[in-house]
């Protein structure tokens, strides 16, 4: 499947496409400190860190600082535009090749990055050695087998198969990190808030803000839509939900 070019378009919509609400941080904050030590600061890395959706909740919930490394230098520009954080830095780097010192981080994350990651057997070793010996290391990515339940989905079934064409399955993402020597800690489900009514998330949806769009053809996407369109007074306009999986690994 083709790569993903974050610098092309994604950059200029992800923000407002993808923006979480304070109670949608708060909750992923709360599914990582379970799996953390109660010591404060935490040192973190925010690998594939996009536009800073995470980082500056990480640093407020955790201390910090927390390293953002990521590869899209419009991306990057995003995130020291309006994501800026005492605690937080932003620097180039890509999972490959993660600019920092060995052992040098209590936890990682990546959050919706790993299926755009080519070389997954060095990156998963990269993160072996910036993490500490007892660290943890969380990986949030949907998983081929085990897609979540949107709406847009039920009413486009076409752009699923575009979308999980994307992913693989839960046990290939899970021995990717076991087979680097990562041991699975949990395996946990996070469900969040992502819009407060379906009208709202249908306004951040035709930014097109999502990677799926990537793999459409300008066509297929507008028949999509021009369905979703006709079919949106028969759909519940109340908040909308998604659940996730987390995967939890142990250094
Ligand atoms: C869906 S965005 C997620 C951004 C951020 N983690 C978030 O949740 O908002 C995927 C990000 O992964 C980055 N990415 C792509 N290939 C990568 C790689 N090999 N190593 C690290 N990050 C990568 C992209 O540039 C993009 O910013």
């Amino acid at each position: 499947m083709e790569k993903v070019d974050y610098d092309a378009r994604l950059h200029t919509v992800y923000t407002a496409g993808r923006r979480m609400s304070p109670d949608a941080l708060q909750r992923w904050m709360e599914s990582f400190a379970r799996h953390l030590p109660e010591r404060r600061p935490l040192t973190w890395l925010d690998l594939g860190s996009g536009t800073g959706r995470m980082a500056p909740a990480l640093a407020s919930a955790f201390g910090g600082p927390v390293h953002g490394i990521e590869p899209s230098d419009k991306m990057r520009a995003q995130a020291l535009a309006h994501a800026v954080h005492p605690a937080v830095d932003y620097a180039a780097g890509s999972a490959e090749r993660i600019p920092l010192p060995d052992a040098s981080c209590d936890a990682a994350l990546l959050f919706f990055v790993w299926h755009h990651v080519s070389d997954r057997e060095s990156a998963a070793r990269e993160l072996h050695r910036v993490v500490k010996p007892g660290g943890r290391l969380f990986v949030q990515t949907n998983f081929a087998d085990r897609m979540p339940d949107v709406w847009w989905f039920r009413v486009v079934p076409e752009w699923r198969e575009a979308d999980l064409a994307q992913f693989r399955s839960r046990e290939a993402v899970t021995s990717d990190f076991t087979g680097a020597g990562w041991t699975l800690l949990s395996r946990d489900e996070v469900t969040w808030p992502r819009s407060a009514s379906l009208s709202e998330d249908f306004e951040r949806l035709k930014l097109r803000a999502v990677s799926v769009f990537e793999h459409l053809s300008a066509e297929a996407a507008e028949a999509g839509f021009a369905r979703i369109e006709a079919a949106l007074p028969t759909l519940d306009d109340g908040p909308q939900y998604e659940t996730n999986e987390l995967l939890v690994f142990q250094r």
